[in-house]
C-alpha cells in the first residue's frame, strides 16, 4: 500500500498535491512519501515472531541519504554493495554493526573500509575472495566477521537479468564449495565465520522458491551442528516482489512466516536484505508531456532517468497529475527525448494527456534514480521527499556544470 491517491482530480503524494512540487522544483522529478517507506520497514520489522530478526535495506535499490537516514530511524540496518554505498550508509547514521557487505567483487580497499568501519559481516561469494579478506585482516591485524553466500540452484523465475540464484549465475558458491569455505574459516584465524547466505533474484511473486533455498540453508546448518560449527545468522537476501500493475504479491509477514516454520528451533537470527518491497511504491516520478505526435507522448524524462522500461521492458504504470476529463487515447507511448528507438517510459497506455500535462510514472522509488545517468548529456533528475502536509528537496536538479565538473581539458582547462 502507498500513499499517492487523488484527491478530486489532483494527485497527491499524502498531503502534498504533485503539481505544486512541479512548479516548485520542475520536471522531472523523483518525489518519495516517508510514510509509505516507514510503513513498508515497519512490514517487515514487525513480522518477526518466533526468530530475532534484523532488516538490512537493500541500498542499491534508493540510495538517497535522506531515505537511508528515514529507514534507519525506523529500525533498519543495510545491506551494502561497494565503498561507496558504505560511504551513504555511514553518512546516513547507520549503526556498522548492522551492515552487511555482497557482492561478487569486493576490492581490497572496500574490505579494508569494512574492517576499519567494523561490519556484520563481509558475505563471501568465492575462495580467492575469502582468501583476500584473510590476508586483508591479517595485514591490518583484525579479525573479519565471514558469511558464506551459497549458491542453492533455484530459478526465481524472474527477468533473466534478475535471476542470481542459478548454478549458472555468477553469485554465490555451490553447498559442497560452501563447505569447504567455512573449514577455510575455521583454520584462519583472522577470519570469523559468523553466517550463512543466499540471494535468489528479485521481483519474485510466489513463496515457491525462497521455500526451496531456505530448505537448503537449513540442510546446511544441520550438518554445520553436527561439526559443532555455530552461526549467529542466516541471512535470506532479499527478492520480494511488488505490484507494478496490479498483480498480487507475497507479504512480508507471509515470507517471514515462511522462514520461520522451515528454521523454527533454530537460534540463530533471520537476517533479511529486502530493497524493491521497501522502497518502489515509495516513489513517482513526475515528468511533463513536451509535444504530442501520433501515438506518442514525447515526456520531458527519458531512459536515463528511468532505465528499467528499457532495460528489462519493465511496466510502469502512468498516471495524470490532474485529471483533465479529456478524451482518451489508446495504445499511447511515452517516449523521451533520448536519440535511441528503445527511449521508452512505457508503451501502450491509455491516456488523455496533451502538450503540458503533468504525468506520474509510478512504482520508481526503487531501482529508479539509482539507475539513472547522464546519457545524451542530461542532467540528472531532482529527487524530494513528502512528509504529511510538506515536502524537502532531498538532491538538487543537476545543471550544465555538474555535467561537466569533473572533466579536465588537454591543457588543464575546460
Ligand atoms: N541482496 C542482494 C545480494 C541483492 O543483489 C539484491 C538485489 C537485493 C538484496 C535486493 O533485492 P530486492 O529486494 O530489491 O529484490 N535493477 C533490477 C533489480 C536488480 C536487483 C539486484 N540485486 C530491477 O530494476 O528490476
Amino acid at each position: 500500500m502507498d500513499h499517492f491517491h487523488y484527491k478530486e482530480n489532483e494527485l497527491f503524494a499524502e498531503e502534498v498535491s504533485l503539481k505544486d512540487v512541479a512548479e516548485k522544483y520542475g520536471t522531472p522529478t523523483f518525489v518519495y512519501s516517508k510514510a509509505t517507506l516507514e510503513r513498508h520497514a515497519k512490514a517487515y520489522i514487525n513480522s518477526f515472531k518466533s526468530m530475532d530478526g534484523l532488516v538490512c535495506f537493500s541500498v542499491k535499490a534508493l540510495s538517497n541519504i535522506s531515505i537511508l537516514k528515514t529507514l534507519k530511524n525506523s529500525g533498519c540496518g543495510f545491506d551494502i554493495v561497494s565503498g561507496g554505498e558504505l560511504h551513504r550508509a555511514l553518512l546516513a547514521g547507520a549503526d556498522p554493526k548492522k551492515i552487511i557487505f555482497s557482492g561478487v567483487g569486493k576490492s581490497k580497499a572496500e574490505m579494508v573500509a569494512g574492517i576499519e568501519n567494523d561490519i556484520l559481516s563481509f558475505n563471501i561469494e568465492s575462495e580467492q575472495e575469502l582468501d583476500q579478506l584473510g590476508m586483508v585482516a591479517a595485514e591490518m591485524k583484525r579479525i573479519a566477521p565471514v558469511a558464506i553466500r551459497f549458491n542453492p540452484n533455484v530459478d526465481a523465475g524472474v527477468h533473466e537479468f534478475t535471476k542470481t540464484g542459478r548454478k549458472s549465475d555468477k553469485f554465490g558458491v555451490s553447498i559442497e564449495t560452501a563447505k569447504d569455505l567455512i573449514k577455510n574459516c575455521s583454520e584462519n584465524s583472522n577470519l570469523n565465520l559468523v553466517g550463512l547466505t543466499c540471494h535468489i533474484g528479485s521481483q519474485i511473486m510466489e513463496l515457491n522458491a525462497f521455500e526451496q533455498a531456505a530448505k537448503q540453508a537449513l540442510e546446511l546448518l544441520v550438518e554445520l551442528d553436527k561439526l559443532n560449527i555455530n552461526l549467529d545468522f542466516i541471512d535470506m537476501g532479499g527478492g520480494l516482489g511488488v505490484s507494478y500493475v496490479g498483480e498480487e504479491t507475497v507479504q512480508p509477514i507471509e515470507l517471514i512466516q515462511c522462514y520461520e516454520k522451515i528454521f523454527s528451533g533454530r537460534s540463530e537470527r533471520l537476517i533479511l536484505e529486502p530493497g524493491r518491497s521497501i522502497s518502489a511504491n515509495a516513489g513517482v516520478m513526475l515528468t511533463k508531456v513536451e509535444y504530442k505526435k501520433n501515438d506518442f507522448l514525447i515526456a520531458d524524462a527519458a531512459m536515463n532517468d528511468l532505465l528499467r522500461p528499457a532495460l528489462y521492458q519493465a511496466h510502469h504504470d502512468v498516471w495524470p497529475v490532474t485529471k483533465n476529463n479529456g478524451a482518451m487515447q489508446s495504445a499511447v507511448n511515452l517516449v523521451g527525448p533520448i536519440c535511441e528507438t528503445g527511449d521508452f517510459l512505457a508503451t501502450n497506455i491509455d491516456s488523455e494527456s496533451l502538450k503540458g500535462d503533468l504525468l506520474a510514472v509510478k512504482t520508481v522509488g526503487a531501482y529508479g534514480f539509482v539507475m539513472s545517468s547522464n546519457y545524451n548529456s542530461r542532467p540528472r533528475a531532482a529527487e524530494i521527499i513528502v512528509d504529511k502536509d510538506k515536502f524537502y528537496l532531498i538532491r538538487k536538479r543537476e545543471d550544465y556544470s555538474s555535467l561537466t565538473a569533473l572533466e579536465e581539458g588537454l591543457d588543464g582547462q575546460v
